[in-house]
C-alpha cells in the first residue's frame, strides 16, 4: 500500500464529471487500498478517486474513520432521499475551512463493491451525510459549492490567506 497525493482545490479535476468504472480489477482493488491508508493518514472520514487524481466513479465513507466500518462504493448512484440535516462539513481537498451544508438526513444509493457485486444501502445521519459529499465530488463538485454567495466568498478567502494562493 502507498499513501496518494491529495489533489487541492481549485485543481481542474475535482471540476470534472468522473467517469464509470467498467473494470472490476486488481488495479481497482488496489487503488481502493491506497485510498483507504490515504483517507486514514490524513484522518478523513470519506475520499473519492478524483481528490487523488484518477476521475472514476468511486469514493469511500468511513463515519468511524479508520476505527469503523470503510465503505467503498462504485459507481454510486443515489436513487432516494429523505428528510434535512444541516451540519458543518470541511474537505481534505479544501483543507483548513468549514462550513454548514444542507443535505438529505437519509439516502438509499445503489452501488458496485469491489468485486463487482451490485448492492443497495439505506444510511442515515452522518454516513448519509458523507455519501452526499462524496458523491458530489464525482460530479464536480466541492461543499462550498453549496453555500451562498456570501458565505462561500468569506471561506474561499480565508481558504486562500490560508494556502497562500490566489483563486
Ligand atoms: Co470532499
Amino acid at each position: 500500500m502507498s499513501a496518494l497525493t491529495i489533489v487541492k482545490y481549485p485543481n481542474e479535476i475535482l471540476k470534472k464529471k468522473a467517469l464509470p468504472v467498467e473494470s472490476f480489477d486488481e488495479s481497482l482493488r488496489q487503488l481502493i487500498q491506497d485510498m483507504t491508508e490515504t483517507m486514514i493518514a490524513n484522518d478523513g472520514v470519506g475520499l473519492a478517486a478524483p481528490q487523488v487524481g484518477t476521475s472514476i466513479r468511486l469514493f469511500l465513507a468511513a463515519p468511524q474513520g479508520g476505527k469503523g466500518t470503510i465503505h467503498a462504493f462504485i459507481n454510486p448512484e443515489i436513487i432516494n432521499h429523505s428528510g434535512k440535516q444541516c451540519g458543518p462539513e470541511g474537505c481534505l481537498s479544501v483543507p483548513g475551512v468549514f462550513g454548514d451544508v444542507e443535505r438529505a438526513k437519509s439516502v438509499t444509493v445503489r452501488y458496485v463493491d469491489s468485486e463487482g457485486n451490485d448492492k443497495e444501502i439505506k444510511a442515515d445521519g452522518f454516513l448519509a451525510r458523507i455519501i452526499q459529499h462524496e458523491n458530489d465530488h464525482l460530479n464536480g463538485e466541492v461543499f462550498v459549492d453549496h453555500l451562498g454567495f456570501s458565505e462561500r466568498k468569506d471561506i474561499l478567502d480565508e481558504y486562500k490567506r490560508l494556502q497562500h494562493i490566489s483563486l
